[in-house]
């Protein structure tokens, strides 16, 4: 094998140099492809993570519970909140959107393997009725903000490098969705290699590294590296509200949400909703010496996921719906940290990874047969100043899109913004027949430029000079 190359003399340094066994079997422009890849990768950190995360196994690659306790949060006015300070914080949200202190982030970069749907994530058919995709309906709802704000938003979209071009291409073939496209940024994240049990990169084929994204928590160091900060910067933007491309029922702009953040000087901050049962699989916000942490569901025991406290309450109920407002400068700091003391972690995931076998045979796993490295956006919480949690309903934030069929799959979400809609409906006196689940029986959408949440609804429903007949269906455009 060659070894001219002094990248591929650091790959046999660091004990990697199966990366380049077929090298020399390579076209010179697949060999260029190989050694771009591999340049992409920091040996140190793959040692490091070799280290600590692949060579551990048992309780010493655990998660620490000492000193865990349940996170203190902001509950809704319904459930016991401040109502005048709930006041506060939305009037306080309203006036930072009107400065145009906002920007909308989407983690798009995700591979889908759930779903099994070929092509990016927020090209898939979402709404009810009308088969909207997710990114149309982040977008309607970005631009009916903005106008109702008189601020356009900026909308900040993290892709992936499968699905970077596609993601581009297909907001060109929809004209942006009526967005001002000067306002709309796509960045890719980054990526890790996968590496076998014994910490072996893997090749996917023989001039290929088995690379994928490196997790939602890659979005802050892509944020920086893309050059967003320093746009939101010179654009007067301090906040940035993170969603998933997979839930169309979010609150992708929320006054209130942003007014606590804001008021409370915050650095991050987080909604969560309730536990509906202890087996639930949400992660779990924490406090931890002093530090608000989130626990994910496989890493707490169940046995404290069932504790009840005096309320008869699950103990542990503050469930992350990945819904957060991060701080410009605070996504600097924790992208430009130098590892040392303050780093998003990696975490392991075992996986059947596609991958070549010593011989440059092609294997299909049938059982995971290596490891691949992710970052989690919430592990940025203990870093923070005065991180916050709110709690919110979920039927009015949360209904994602992650499995073809049964529980969060596209079903579930229509039927979800089904009764979105009714409630909205019903809010403003109209009696709609719906089930004992609040599902009506009538074909039901509204578009997000009509009403995106229930005040912007309605003020519309309010305009109307005609009030629609129920009969066949309604479709508020
Ligand atoms: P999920 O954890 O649901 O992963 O991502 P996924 O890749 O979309 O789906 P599966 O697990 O393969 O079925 C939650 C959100 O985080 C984004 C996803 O696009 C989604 O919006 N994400 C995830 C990224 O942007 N990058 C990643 O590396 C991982």
């Amino acid at each position: 094998m060659s070894s001219a190359h002094p990248l591929i003399a650091e790959f046999q340094r660091a004990g990697q140099a199966q990366v380049f066994a077929f090298f020399d079997e390579l076209a010179p422009d697949a060999q260029q492809h190989l050694l771009a890849e591999a340049a992409e990768i920091d040996l140190a950190e793959i040692d490091r993570l070799n280290r600590t995360l692949v060579a551990q196994t048992g309780a010493a690659a655990g998660v620490n519970l000492s000193g865990l306790a349940p996170a203190p949060y902001e509950p809704l006015i319904a459930h016991g909140g401040d109502a005048l300070a709930w006041e506060r914080a939305k009037r306080a949200g309203e006036d930072a959107l009107r400065a145009g202190r906002v920007a909308a982030f989407t983690v798009a970069g995700g591979q889908g393997t759930r779903l099994g749907y070929d092509g990016p994530k927020g090209t898939f058919p979402v709404t009810p009725f009308l088969g909207k995709t997710l990114f149309q309906v982040f977008a309607e709802k970005l631009l009916a903000a903005g106008r109702r704000y008189g601020r356009p938003l900026h909308w900040f979209i993290m892709t992936s490098h499968q699905n970077h071009a596609a993601t581009e291409a297909f907001f060109r073939e929809h004209h942006f969705f009526g967005c001002d496209t000067t306002r709309v940024h796509f960045f890719r994240q980054g990526r890790m290699p996968a590496v076998d049990f014994s910490g072996k990169i893997l090749l996917e084929a023989k001039g290929s590294i088995a690379l994928s994204p490196d997790g939602h928590g890659g979005s802050l160091r892509a944020l920086d590296r893309s050059g967003a900060l320093d746009l939101m910067e010179r654009e007067g933007i301090d906040t940035l509200s993170y969603f998933q491309v997979d839930n169309p029922l979010v609150r992708a702009i929320d006054p209130a949400f942003i007014g606590w953040h804001l008021l409370r000087g915050s650095e991050m901050s987080s909604k969560m909703v309730p536990k509906a049962y202890a087996e639930e699989k949400l992660g779990h916000f924490c406090a931890q010496n002093g530090r608000l942490v989130v626990v994910e569901y496989s890493d707490l025991p169940m046995t404290m996921q069932r504790e009840i406290n005096a309320s008869g309450q699950l103990r542990y109920r503050a469930g992350s719906i990945a819904l957060h407002l991060l701080d410009r400068e605070f996504i600097r700091r924790m992208a430009r940290s130098d590892g040392s003391v303050v780093a998003l972690p990696f975490h392991r995931a075992d996986k059947k990874i596609p991958a070549i076998d010593a011989a440059g045979q092609p294997v299909k796993p049938s059982k995971a047969n290596g490891v691949k490295f992710e970052l989690f956006v919430f592990d940025a919480l203990p870093f923070a100043q005065n991180p916050l949690v709110i709690e919110t309903s979920r039927a009015d934030d949360f209904s994602p899109v992650k499995n073809a069929e049964g529980v969060d799959s596209p079903q579930t979400c229509r039927d979800d913004q089904r009764r979105q809609f009714a409630r909205w409906l019903n809010a403003q006196g109209v009696a709609l027949a719906t089930d004992a689940t609040g599902l009506p029986a009538i074909n039901l959408e509204v578009a997000p430029s009509f009403g995106y949440d229930e005040d912007s609804f309605a003020e519309s429903w309010a305009r109307l000079s005609v009030r629609p007949t129920l009969a066949d269906g309604l479709v508020l455009t």
